[in-house]
């Protein structure tokens, strides 16, 4: 397992490009599975959560090719003659759970493995299950696995509200939803960019989805998903983490390119509160530190509030704050693990129920850390930038599925970060 080791106290200088969102790319590629062709899809980000849907497409007969260097995913389902996805598989990453939307519109038959558990606590799927029943699938549990039939091969659309609203479950049955033989309405759907760029890449293929970016979703089947191209969005969490990370290292003036703004909600809004230098234009962000960081309490919600996937970086942030605030998740109410880790390089930062006090003002000193998730490790190799001497990031690979080439980009504008391979 590679670990990363971190010499602190060096301000990030210099231009950075953000890479394509993982979280928006796997939608787009369970949506080519709907297509009648080959579906090209541009800005995909080299990640081990993409190669690993990569198997659980190919596992059912379908073409994937991918020109890493174009960043370019072709997906061809002409040839799919299976519709399952195994266990080994999605268990090692629960959005391959997409496959079952996917496959219903498709083939109107799906076998998946239900995801199991998540170090951030529990992460159930009765959402996507009871969304698909509205839309018209019969649901049968057998041996772990999820078994969605639609009748005559067809699902015939449905309405369905949702509570709470679920990025997951929007996608997944929107992918059930655009080849169905109706209409279907999906209320308190998710407005995350992420659907709205997989609704508008599937509108632009022949889907007749309108109400993205709104809580309710209408959608009239159609029955056919042309072949063609996809474009994928700029990660707005890779964003909003690298922001965060140049506005905690003093000294720090970041520019960051191939990215939007407009993706990242009112995040925007709560980081202005921290006075750094800010300037915004369409595709770039560019973040100066200043002297002072003040203390910034947030509290997590679904999109346009603050990201669940931003608030362990944010907390990282405040430990160096000057003064206390609090960091409450009301999404993922468990996903603190990276607590413990942060005490241990000197934070002063503890944690009650769904929230986090952190007294700010801590000098952090470099230490042994791990962690169990993405977004906590890559706190903690921010706290190790932070922190005075070495910081030893164990378990790396959580980051290998979710930020491309990070040391290679974070040394690139002056970070000291070694990859070993153990
Ligand atoms: C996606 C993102 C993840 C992000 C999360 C919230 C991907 C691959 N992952 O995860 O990075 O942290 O959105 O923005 O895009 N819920 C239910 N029942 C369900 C489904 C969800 O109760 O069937 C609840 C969850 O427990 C949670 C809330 O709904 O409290 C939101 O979860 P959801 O939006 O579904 O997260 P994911 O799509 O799994």
């Amino acid at each position: 397992m590679d670990k990363f080791l971190i010499q602190g106290g060096t301000p990030l200088i210099g231009t950075m490009p953000i890479s394509g969102s993982k979280n928006a790319a796997l939608p787009l590629m369970a949506a080519a599975l709907l297509a009648d062709g080959p579906v090209t899809i541009n800005n995909v980000p080299v990640l081990h959560d993409i190669f690993t849907f990569n198997k659980v497409i190919a596992e059912t007969g379908t073409q994937v090719t991918y020109a890493r260097e174009e960043q370019k995913l072709t997906i061809d389902p002409t040839g799919m003659n299976s519709y399952e996805a195994p266990y080994d598989l999605v268990r090692k990453m629960r959005a391959s759970f997409y496959m079952t939307g996917a496959l219903l519109g498709a083939a109107g038959y799906a076998k998946v493995s239900l995801p199991g558990g998540c170090a951030w606590g529990p992460r159930p799927v009765n959402l996507h299950l009871e969304g698909f029943r509205a839309l018209g699938a019969e649901i049968e549990m057998d041996g772990g696995y999820v078994i969605a039939k639609a009748p005559n091969g067809r699902l015939p659309g449905g309405t369905f509200t949702m509570s709470p609203s679920s990025v997951g479950a929007t996608v997944n049955l929107v992918l059930a939803a655009v080849r169905a033989k109706g209409r279907s309405v999906i209320r308190n759907a998710a407005m995350e960019p992420d659907v709205v760029n997989l609704c508008e890449n599937l509108n632009a293929l022949g889907a007749r989805i309108s109400g993205s970016g709104t809580p309710v979703l209408t959608i009239d089947g159609t029955d056919h998903i042309r072949a063609g191209a996809m474009q994928n969005t700029p990660d707005r969490i890779e964003t909003g983490t690298f922001m965060i990370a140049a506005a905690m290292l003093p000294g720090s003036d970041l520019t960051l390119t191939n990215t939007q703004e407009h993706d990242l909600g009112t995040f925007v809004n709560t980081f202005r509160k921290l006075q750094t230098g800010l300037e915004i234009t369409d595709t770039t962000i560019r973040v100066r530190s200043t002297d002072r960081i003040p203390p910034v309490s947030i509290e997590t919600a679904i999109y346009p509030g603050f990201p669940t996937d931003l608030q362990a970086q944010w907390a990282t942030m405040m430990a160096l704050a000057d003064g206390k605030s609090t960091v409450t998740d009301h999404i993922y109410p468990d996903r603190f693990s990276y607590v413990p880790e942060l005490v241990r390089l000197g934070g002063n930062i503890e944690r009650k129920d769904n929230t986090v006090i952190i007294r700010g003002r801590s000098v952090l000193k470099g230490a042994s850390v791990m962690s169990t998730d993405l977004r906590a490790s890559v706190s903690l190799v921010m706290a190790g930038l932070a922190a005075q001497g070495e910081t030893e990031v164990l378990r790396v690979y959580h980051l290998d599925r979710g930020y491309e080439t990070l040391e290679d980009k974070l040394n690139a504008v002056g970070a000291r970060i070694r990859r070993i391979s153990e």
